[in-house]
């Protein structure tokens, strides 16, 4: 790492591809934004960002193997709300967010939408609150595992409905998008950035989106809000960070680049498109991320400590 300091110092940093961990499975909402994103910061930086897919535990191995991942500017991770769920959810955890990472910056905020298979026998929120109250856990509901924002959202579906559906863990959206395709699965709640391409192309039913207001790319789509679910709002926002112990040089150059890639047509348009808005100037800092991340294990601890979900 000293090595790495000296070079950055030199100026030839990067001098070597650089990874870019993602905690979820490939082709699903956290994959799509890196993919893109890294896609648009290799202009800047000159050298390729590779993606690499690190699952399970619900995105916290990704953030273990990050923490503990050399500090030379050669790997960082890119992760969501699930950063901020992680201590309350683990009792067990290996890595503290607010401690054990250097923070390069935000990227965008995602809405999240409330999906249905297909041929699921309710139509719109008031039915499907309806088939939920009636069916209870005979209904599967898919999510990423625990820290996942689909496991969020479906956690306060499920308690502002007062029921309790039958879970269904796997390695990322990606796969539970394929098994709410396929009819394996009933429910599934999902960011925009994987959801929209399936809503237009009519292939699920879409009983609403989870922020406050009614969102552009899906204006005809209400809000759980003005369906009945009074307060209810997740929105997922994103973090970019590196191992603690990352030459500031390397944090400096790839935050530059970062802030490059959200002012990119080739990135913001992309965004754009399935929904996503790019974070204003002051979250795309370190201490922007730092800041935002210390008020979310703040927020999100109390949730999820007065639902009781947590795992050993
Ligand atoms: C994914 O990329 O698969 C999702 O972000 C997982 C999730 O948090 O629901």
């Amino acid at each position: 790492c000293l090595a790495a300091g000296n070079a950055a110092a030199q100026g030839a940093y990067p001098n070597h591809p650089i990874s870019l961990v993602v905690p979820f499975a490939a082709g699903g909402p956290t994959d799509v934004v890196a993919r893109s994103l890294g896609a648009s910061m290799a202009k800047t930086l000159g050298q390729s960002i590779v993606i690499e897919n690190r699952t399970g535990a619900g995105g916290t191995l990704a953030s273990q193997h990050v923490a503990r991942a050399a500090p030379d500017g050669y790997t960082f991770l890119i992760h969501h709300n699930g950063m901020a769920t992680a201590p309350a959810l683990y009792r067990k955890l290996s890595f503290n967010p607010l401690t054990d990472f250097a923070y390069v910056g935000q990227v965008a905020d995602v809405p999240m939408t409330l999906l249905g298979r297909k041929d699921l026998p309710a139509d719109g929120m008031p039915a499907f609150i309806k088939y939920a109250r009636e069916n209870g856990n005979k209904i599967n509901l898919a999510n990423a595992g625990l820290g996942a924002v689909s496991q969020l959202c479906g956690m306060l579906l499920q308690e502002s409905l007062g029921v309790q559906f039958t879970t269904v863990p796997y390695a990322g959206t990606a796969p539970a998008m394929t098994a709410l395709l396929g009819g394996q699965v009933d429910v599934l709640c999902d960011q925009t950035t994987q959801t929209i391409p399936q809503i237009k192309a009519d292939r699920v039913k879409l009983y609403g989106v989870t922020t406050l207001e009614r969102i552009k790319t899906l204006p005809d789509a209400p809000t759980l809000q003005e369906s009945g679910l009074k307060g209810f709002e997740v929105k997922v926002w994103h973090g970019v960070y590196a191992p603690k112990g990352t030459p500031p040089e390397a944090i400096a150059k790839f935050n530059a680049a970062l802030r490059a890639a959200l002012k990119d047509p080739a990135f913001t348009q992309k965004m754009a498109e399935l929904g996503a808005e790019i974070v204003p100037e002051s979250k795309q800092t370190p201490e922007g991320l730092q800041t935002w991340l210390k008020s979310e294990v703040d927020k999100w601890g109390g949730v999820i400590r007065k639902a009781g979900v947590y795992a050993d």
